[in-house]
C-alpha cells in the first residue's frame, strides 16, 4: 500500500559546485548572478553544499522493483542521475513511470532492489531524502481549503521559508504563471490548466536539490507549457537537478539531457535524445500513405524495403527509417505502387518511442 505524502521538513538548498561540469558551464555559472542566498548566509544545518563534494550521482537505482498485490509495475530497473542534469522518463500509459517517481519521492515502498539518493538509502532514510526534494505530482494535490496564494505560502512555510519571503515568492510566481489577480480565489474555481500551473509553481518554489516532476505540463495550453519549460531551464541553470516524466516528446527532447524509456516496467532504451534518435530512428523517415485497397501497404513494403531497411506498418501507412529519404523517394517513384501520398521528414524522438514501444493502445 502507498504511504500518504509526508509533511515536508525545513531546509534550503545551498549552491553546489559541479567539479565535473564542462569548462563553459563553469564559466557561465560564474558570470550569472545567483538568485539564491549565498551559502554563507544559510544556516549550517540547512545547507547541503558540503554534501556532494565529489559530485557523485544524486541518485542510483539498482534492480528497482515495485510490486502491487497482483502485478509488477516496475521490474528491476537500473539508472543513475548526475547532479545538475535533467533526467527524463518516457513510457506508454501504465509503463511504471509514476510508480518509479513514488519510490524516488519515498511515498511508496520499494519492493526489491536498491535506491540511493544523496548518498542515503531511500528505504532506510526517507526523511533525509524527502527534505531535499521538490515534487510536482501527476495527480492534483492542491489544498482545497486554502486559496490560490495560500497554497504557495503555506507550502513555503513547510520548507522553513519566512512569511515575508514566502509571500514575496508567491507574488512573483503567481505573476509568472499568470494567476495575478486570482490570489484569493478558491483553487476549485480555477480551470484544470490553471490548477496545474499552480501545482508547478508550488513544486518549483522551494528550489531544493532535486525536483521530481511527474507529467508537470499535462493539460497545459502551449503558452503555459512554454512558460513552464522556461522556468525548468532556469532552475537547471541554478543547479537544480530534475527528474521528469512526460508524454510530450518535443518537451523531452528540449529539456532532458538523458532519457530512460520504459515499457511494462522494464528499461527498453536509455541515452541522450540525439543518440536515441540516431540509434533507433535513423536520420529521416519517409511516410507513405497507401491507396485504400486491401493489402496495399504490405505490397508497397514488399516492393520498396530491403532487409536492411527499418520500417513499420500502421494501418494504411508505411514508415521507413532511412539515412537518405530523398534516395528512397526516387526508388519509390520508379515503382508502380498503390500510393496515395508521401512525405519525407527528420526522424524524431516520437519515432523512437513508437518503434520501441509499439503503436497499439495500452490498458
Ligand atoms: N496503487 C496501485 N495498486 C495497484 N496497481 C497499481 C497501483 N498504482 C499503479 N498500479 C499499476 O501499475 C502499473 C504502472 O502504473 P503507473 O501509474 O506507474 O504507470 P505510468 O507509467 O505512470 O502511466 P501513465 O502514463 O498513465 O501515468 C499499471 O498497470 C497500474 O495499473
Ligand atoms: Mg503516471
Amino acid at each position: 500500500m502507498d504511504h500518504p505524502p509526508s509533511t515536508i521538513a525545513s531546509g534550503v538548498p545551498g549552491r553546489r559546485i559541479d567539479r565535473r561540469a564542462p569548462r563553459e558551464t563553469r564559466r557561465r555559472s560564474r558570470q550569472r548572478p545567483s538568485l539564491r542566498p549565498p551559502v554563507s548566509s544559510i544556516p549550517e544545518e540547512l545547507s547541503h553544499a558540503h554534501e556532494n563534494p565529489l559530485c557523485l550521482p544524486i541518485l542510483t537505482s539498482q534492480g528497482l522493483t515495485k510490486r502491487y498485490d497482483s502485478s509488477v509495475a516496475v521490474e528491476g530497473i537500473d539508472f543513475e542521475v548526475e547532479p545538475g542534469e535533467c533526467f527524463g522518463f518516457l513510457g506508454p500509459n501504465g509503463a511504471g513511470k509514476t510508480s518509479t517517481m513514488k519510490m524516488i519521492t519515498c511515498v511508496s515502498p520499494i519492493s526489491a532492489g536498491c535506491l540511493s539518493l544523496f548518498g542515503f538509502d531511500a528505504a532506510a532514510r526517507p526523511r533525509e531524502v524527502k527534505r531535499r526534494l521538490g515534487v510536482v505530482n501527476q495527480r492534483m494535490t492542491l489544498d482545497e481549503s486554502l486559496d490560490v496564494a495560500e497554497n504557495i505560502v503555506v507550502f513555503a512555510r513547510f520548507f522553513g521559508i519566512s512569511w515575508a519571503e514566502a509571500a514575496a515568492r508567491a507574488r512573483a510566481l503567481l505573476a509568472v504563471i499568470e494567476l495575478k489577480g486570482r490570489e484569493r480565489d478558491k483553487t476549485t474555481n480555477l480551470s484544470g490548466g490553471m490548477q496545474r500551473r499552480l501545482m508547478i509553481a508550488r513544486g518549483m518554489m522551494s528550489e531544493r536539490q532535486l525536483l521530481v516532476l511527474d507529467e508537470p505540463t499535462i493539460g497545459l495550453d502551449p503558452q503555459a507549457r512554454h512558460i513552464a519549460r522556461d522556468r525548468l531551464r532556469q532552475l537547471k541553470r541554478r543547479g537544480v537537478t530534475q527528474i521528469l516524466t512526460t508524454h510530450y516528446m518535443e518537451e523531452a527532447a528540449q529539456l532532458c539531457d538523458r532519457l530512460l524509456i520504459i515499457d511494462h516496467g522494464r528499461v527498453v532504451a536509455q541515452g541522450t535524445p540525439r543518440a536515441l534518435v540516431e540509434e533507433h530512428a535513423g536520420r529521416e523517415v519517409v511516410e507513405i500513405q497507401a491507396l485504400d485497397e486491401v493489402g496495399a501497404t504490405e505490397r508497397i513494403a514488399a516492393a520498396l524495403v530491403s532487409s536492411r531497411d527499418r520500417f513499420e506498418i500502421a494501418g494504411d501507412r508505411l514508415y521507413v527509417h532511412a539515412t537518405d529519404g530523398e534516395a528512397l523517394m526516387h526508388r519509390l517513384c520508379a515503382l508502380a505502387a498503390p500510393i496515395a501520398g508521401t512525405m519525407v521528414r527528420r526522424a524524431t524522438l516520437e519515432d523512437v518511442f513508437l518503434r520501441l514501444t509499439g503503436r497499439s493502445l495500452r490498458d
